[in-house]
């Protein structure tokens, strides 16, 4: 996603300093050109040397080095970057950029720089909560500087409240935006992912094999992209970032009811659940003890959920279905998107469930779109673009 965007991470003295490794490795795992500056707080918590592995570059931690000054200026350097992320900004840093005091380097760079800033800031809940701690919030947020967290929760200083540093992936969420045209920016998408899980006695499911990991990737390449996303996630559905409004179900009357209520009105539907097309007739409490020899268990037929939204009088302008199947894939998947009343569907083999890397065909109206081989990271991408292209009347 973040192919060819570059990033100075700059890590200031708290410590969390040791969670922007993390970032570091998630950021470059995204395809972006990363470069680090710490300041010579953050180098007491962490050694460069650990930038410097994962990034494959120098760090650049003083204002006064000749030789950095002659290879890669700190001016050049705030200038190189496409965003100037702060994780973690400690008070004193936040203090130093919202008076515009220049006594380190990357003080120097946050005043040498225009581009986007954004700071993800980590302390005590009393040093977060203190006056002039917010004073510098609120100057710095007026002056455009993007902020994300800090979030609620067990703070190293044994104290629980506000001041831990986002999450990583919280971070990465916050950055998407002020590195990626918004090309869904207003747009409201509901996704449901994963599979369902029907129960037929306290411990005994139906399942199925889906790992939810494309609804999941879809749902945050869909937020990255500018769009609120929604995703109604079944049993195993793998973690999304913060700005994927999530609710959890589990059996597929669930997952129906949760889809309904999200998706009337959207502008997107895509249902990529693996959804239980039958439950047990009958639901026992407790365990049910083995020795009754064979044992006759009746079904009965959920309902057939994406028929069910594209029917529904506020249906959402798209609905896109999935089709998994194990022979002439187009041809069943294309009944299958007119039976249902969808407006595209993604054909796959049923081997492509429960592992990381996709491909299948994309079907809308009479037109077909080959997905060759890859990860199902780049296949969430792929599918977003598709859904735009059917949105822009491509065919
Ligand atoms: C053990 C320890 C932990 C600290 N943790 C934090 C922290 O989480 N957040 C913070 O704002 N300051 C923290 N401080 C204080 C900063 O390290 C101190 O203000 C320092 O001057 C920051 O320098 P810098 O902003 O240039 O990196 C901590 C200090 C110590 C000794």
């Amino acid at each position: 996603m973040l192919s060819g965007k570059r990033v100075l991470l700059a890590v200031s003295g708290g410590i969390a300093a040791y969670r922007a490794a993390e970032l570091a490795r998630l950021l470059i795992k995204q395809g972006a050109e990363v470069r680090c500056v710490m300041t010579r707080g953050a180098c007491e918590f962490i050694t460069p040397l650990t930038f410097e592995a994962l990034t494959g570059q120098q760090v650049h931690t003083e204002l006064f080095d000749l030789t950095r000054e002659r290879e890669m200026g700190h001016i050049k350097l705030a200038r190189w970057a496409d965003v100037l992320l702060v994780a973690p900004a400690t008070a004193d840093i936040i203090a130093r950029f919202a008076h515009g005091i220049c006594d380190n380097l990357l003080a120097t760079l946050f005043q040498a720089r225009r581009g986007p800033v954004l700071l993800a800031p980590a302390m005590n809940t009393v040093m977060w909560e203190a006056e002039a701690t917010q004073r510098n919030v609120r100057l710095l947020q007026d002056g455009g500087v993007h902020l994300v967290g800090p979030a609620e929760g067990d703070l190293a200083c044994g104290e629980t409240g506000f001041g831990r540093m986002s999450e990583p992936s919280d971070i990465l969420a916050a950055l998407y935006p002020l590195l990626l045209e918004q090309t869904l920016a207003g747009q409201r998408w509901v996704i449901n992912a994963g599979p369902t899980r029907e129960s037929w006695d306290g411990v005994r499911t139906l399942s199925n094999r889906a790992s939810g990991r494309l609804g999941a990737l879809l749902a945050e390449e869909a937020t990255m992209r500018g769009a609120e996303v929604q995703l109604i996630a079944g049993p195993g559905t793998p973690a999304t970032c913060a700005t994927v409004e999530r609710q959890n179900v589990e059996t597929a009357a669930e997952m129906l009811l949760a889809c309904e209520k999200a998706a009337a009105g959207a502008d997107v539907f895509v249902a990529t659940a693996a959804v239980s097309d039958y439950r047990f007739a009958e639901q026992h409490a407790g365990k049910l003890k083995r020795g009754a020899g064979s044992l006759t268990v009746q079904l009965e037929e959920n309902a057939d959920i994406v028929a069910y939204i594209a029917g529904m009088e506020d249906r959402p302008r798209r609905v896109v279905a999935f089709a998994a199947e194990s022979t002439a894939h187009t041809e069943l998947a294309g009944k299958k998107m007119q039976a249902k009343g969808a407006d595209a569907i993604f054909a796959n083999d049923i081997t492509r469930m429960g592992v990381s890397r996709g491909a299948g065909w994309w079907i809308s109206g009479d037109s077909v779109h080959e997905a060759e081989d890859m990860d199902k990271v780049e296949l969430a991408a792929w599918l977003v673009s598709r859904v735009i292209e059917m949105q822009e009347g491509v065919k």
